[in-house]
């Protein structure tokens, strides 16, 4: 089993490029079903969740050309199934995108229902009401699988109850092509989502107040081919900034949106590190003590629930007593437990967890618990005295790519190990 083994300590330096955003490469692959010509997305992530999905899409009859490491030619012309089954697609939330799009264009879809990281208890009751809405009258979960299944979709006013990403991408989806107009109220406005909507809106589609509250769709009867690249990763962003901050270190993200990342700065600025904003790369430099604060994640533009582990790692360092409030996910403080054996001190109780900074964490055997826990946990790691191995670094690799290799480029000693005698060589050879 493969474990990342990282010897802690060094302040990390140097300039990072960050790579195109998972969460939205997930909703533009299940978009370019949409249409029977080529579409061709560039700064795709090279990232199991990916992969996974292009698979997924493969098992339909989806033309998938990998023209480079980060650029693939889709055709979906010659699609013979809306069903996706299979052991496989269940390790991926996203799955779910393809009831959207597979109904948007074809009116049926069935997909095994997803599954994802274990964060919370993750209903998608929002997604088949909006199906519903637009003409989907059985949309339900049966059997395992989501169907979804109408003669015609026709737009539909959806109110969703809470903001919720996947939904108001599934919903474009569905609405892209449907008769007459849809609008979304509460819609999510995470950049991903506006991401979906923009890829969307060069196939053809006529869609209005993505990135507001209210999201206008006027369905079209066609959608075309296009040429689209990804916006960057905010969350791979902020991650590498947080590695700054908790080692001390001087890290300059390359190739993103400074933009998507204020919430993220304002927070770094709040307990002690300088930033430094130019057109596409943020500098972080934390040469001082970090301070204490206090921290609620909310949708997008507050504080994103997918920087909440990275940000109470950097707080289990800071002086004095810090906040966190997880407002979305009530299963999102698991690795606390794991951090907890690296000396932090925090006390979680329900969703708030209530940090007493200590001075240093020391290395230990832990595992990771999902994919941004995971991640935070290496930066722990990274910032702690001595030797820690992480094992279940496949939840890592959901959706950072080579993240071994960019955080050893700044200068940390990490490795990917896999087994007992390649552990003990990387500790001989950094001791
Ligand atoms: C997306 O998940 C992301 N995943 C998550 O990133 C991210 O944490 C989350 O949005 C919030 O930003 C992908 O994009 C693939 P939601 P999603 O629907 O769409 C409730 C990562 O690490 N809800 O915005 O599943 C839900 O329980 C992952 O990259 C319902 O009640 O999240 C939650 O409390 C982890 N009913 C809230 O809404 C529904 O039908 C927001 O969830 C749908 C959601």
């Amino acid at each position: 089993m493969e474990q990342y083994a990282i010897k802690g300590g060094s302040a990390l330096v140097g300039e990072v490029e960050i790579g195109g955003a998972k969460n939205a490469a997930l909703g533009i692959l299940a978009a370019s079903i949409m249409t029977d010509e080529d579409v061709v997305v560039e700064n795709l992530p090279d990232v199991r969740d990916i992969n996974i999905m292009l698979q997924a899409m493969e098992s339909i009859g989806v033309r998938v050309e990998h023209i480079e490491r980060h650029t693939v030619r889709l055709n979906a012309g010659n699609v013979y199934s809306q069903v996706i089954d299979g052991d496989y697609i269940k390790r991926i939330r996203a799955s779910y995108y393809l009831i959207g799009a597979l109904l948007g264009k074809y009116h049926s879809a069935e997909v095994t229902l997803p599954g994802g990281c274990n964060i919370g208890t993750r209903p998608i009751d929002l997604h088949l009401k909006g199906f519903r809405a637009l003409g989907a009258k059985d949309a339900s979960v049966s059997g395992g699988m989501i169907v979804a299944h109408a003669d015609a979709l026709k737009g539909a006013h959806i109110y969703l109850d809470m903001v919720s990403v996947g939904a108001t991408i599934n919903l474009l989806l569905a609405a892209a092509m449907a008769e007459g107009q849809t609008i979304i109220e509460n819609a999510a406005k995470e950049p991903h989502v506006v991401d979906v909507a923009n890829f969307l809106n060069c196939m053809g589609a006529n869609i209005k107040g993505a990135g507001t509250d209210v999201i206008r769709i006027k369905g079209v009867s066609r959608l075309h081919g296009i040429e689209y690249a990804i916006i960057p990763d905010q969350i791979e962003a902020g991650t590498f900034m947080f590695a700054a901050a908790v080692t001390k270190g001087d890290i300059t993200v390359k190739n993103v949106i400074p933009k998507h990342l204020e919430s993220i700065s304002a927070k770094l600025i709040e307990i002690g590190c300088e930033i430094e904003e130019s057109d596409d790369a943020v500098r972080v430099v934390a040469s001082k003590t970090l301070e204490h604060t206090h921290v609620k994640t909310l949708p997008y533009p507050g504080f994103p629930t997918d920087m909440q582990p990275q940000i109470t790692v950097a707080l289990g360092l800071a002086q004095g007593t810090s906040i966190v409030s997880e407002s979305i996910f009530e299963n999102r403080f698991k690795y606390v437990d794991e951090l907890t054996r690296m000396g932090a001190n925090i006390k979680v109780e329900s969703s708030t967890a209530i940090i007493e900074g200590v001075k240093k964490y020391t290395g230990a055997s832990i595992s990771a618990p999902d994919l941004r826990a995971g991640a935070a946990l290496v930066l722990a790691a990274l910032a702690a005295d001595g030797f820690t191995t992480i094992d279940d670094i496949k939840y890592i690799e959901r959706g950072y790519e080579d993240f071994d290799v960019k955080l050893r480029n700044l200068g940390a000693m990490i490795e990917k190990v896999d087994s007992d005698y390649n552990l003990q060589r990387f500790k001989l050879s950094v001791s």
